[in-house]
């Protein structure tokens, strides 16, 4: 059999890309058994010796909640705020987010709105309520006389959750309570006199339960603050018949802006 030559160094280099060697790696050829004298043989790696009383730390945990307060108590404007929970890197959420929906309306309106979690158009616009649900929530503040533009009745408008969850699906526990110290600071920085509390999940973030159809129409309050829960106008959307109540919930919160 040929030992060298062409076809015997062209069926060597077939057979070392049959094996997957395709990529020339050095200028040169490495005679790899040609080890230098100097070089030294490698040490084995050495346990290091035992500490007497020594036992292995544990390793740090870190709790979100923890680490949420201390970011939010540290906001000193809203824009603080802001910035404190763009810096936030415990809630999934936002890895799957395209933008951090903070707010909209006027910060210091008499009256401030707490919705649920963007969907996918507050996602994409980085503002609250601009879907179809948030321009129906805009009519019933229209036919009130407010509106989140309007300099003589303004709102402001915010989210339980900053970014939106996969596929619309219902926020987490562990989500809400990671980023409720964000909302009770965004709520004692915005100022409002009233909230309203949109959806059955804002009622579990802001008064520990849920039950709209029950909690609907009735001040309480949250944060400190007169707090009314009405119907999420997504709800509204999907059952017209229960607009008469969202409508006596709306004048409602008129009166009591009237009255203070
Ligand atoms: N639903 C909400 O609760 N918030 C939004 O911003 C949009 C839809």
């Amino acid at each position: 059999m040929e030992s060298s030559g062409y076809h015997h160094d062209l069926a060597l280099l077939e057979w070392q890309i049959e094996l997957g060697a395709a990529e020339a790696i050095g200028d040169g050829p490495v005679n790899r058994y040609e080890v230098p004298a100097t070089m030294e043989k490698p040490k084995a790696a050495q346990p290091a010796p035992p500490v007497a009383g020594a036992t292995a730390a544990p390793a740090a945990k870190v709790d979100p909640v923890a680490v949420a307060e201390q970011a939010a108590a540290g906001a000193a404007t809203l824009e603080d705020l802001r910035a404190a929970m763009a810096a936030f890197e415990h809630c999934e959420l936002k890895k799957g987010a395209r933008n951090l929906v903070f707010s909209d309306g006027i910060p210091g309106a008499r009256v401030m709105l707490v919705g649920e979690a963007p969907g996918r158009d507050e996602d994409r616009a980085g503002k609250p309520f601009v879907g179809k649900a948030g321009q129906l929530l805009d009519r019933m503040l229209a036919a009130i006389d407010m509106g989140r533009d309007r300099a003589d009745a303004p709102v402001y408008i915010t989210n339980v959750l900053p970014w939106r969850p996969p596929q619309n699906r219902d926020p987490k526990p562990v989500e809400i309570a990671m980023m409720k110290p964000f909302l009770l600071r965004h709520i004692a920085l915005a100022q409002p006199q009233v909230l309203v509390i949109v959806g059955n999940w804002s009622c579990q973030a802001l008064l520990g339960k849920r039950g709209i159809t029950r909690l609907r129409g009735a001040w309480t309050e949250a944060a400190g603050l007169p707090a009314l829960p009405i119907f999420h106008p997504a709800y509204l959307l999907r059952s017209p018949e229960f607009k008469r109540e969202a409508w006596a919930d709306l004048l409602s919160l008129k009166a009591k802006l009237a009255d203070g």
